[in-house]
């Protein structure tokens, strides 16, 4: 079954918002390589590999499924945050909108009974709920080590040992 018009369009924004979230991340991982924080610049910059893959991830499908990818203007991101603990509130509430996203568009698989995009969509929502989950945790510990540098120091080093996976999609 070809994919539908609005399920085209719908994807094709999700592209677009997927490379907005990769930019934005990078941007946090420059500023935090900026800070001399080399842990939080690690983290943002393999948060940003990932929204890469849910882009690609998003961009492969639509080609399987027949339809024409078309790739629009990426916003700029912001460029200075006041704070780690500002950027991971950034964070907790751009997941959020994501998640919203991804929602509707599971709605509107739902709707048009298109089950392939909704079996397809199903890896995106359990994405997003450990992406939340994770970007509130990591605030909550930088909350609590805000005014101490030692305790900060100490969470930049456990961020620094995230490594890349890239994400098997679908
Ligand atoms: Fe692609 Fe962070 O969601």
């Amino acid at each position: 079954m070809a994919i539908s018009k609005k399920m085209e369009d719908a994807i094709n924004a999700q592209i677009n918002a997927e490379f907005y979230s990769a930019y934005l991340y990078l941007a946090m991982s420059c500023q935090a390589a900026d800070m001399k924080l080399k842990g939080l610049a690690n983290w943002f910059n393999i948060q940003y590999q990932e929204e890469v893959a849910h882009a690609m991830g998003f961009l492969n499908y639509l080609n399987e499924r027949g339809g024409r990818v078309l790739l629009t203007t990426i916003d700029a991101p912001p460029t200075q945050w006041d704070s780690p603990v500002a950027m991971f509130e950034n964070t907790c509430e751009h997941e959020a909108k994501v998640t919203a996203m991804i929602n509707d568009l599971a709605a509107l698989a739902f709707e048009q009974k298109d089950f392939a995009a909704s079996q397809f969509l199903n890896w995106y929502v359990k994405e997003q709920v450990e992406e939340e989950a994770t970007a509130d945790e990591i605030l909550g510990e930088l909350r609590l080590a805000a005014d101490n540098p030692s305790a900060t120091l100490m969470l930049d080093r456990e961020l620094g040992a995230r490594v890349f996976v890239a994400p098997v999609i679908g």
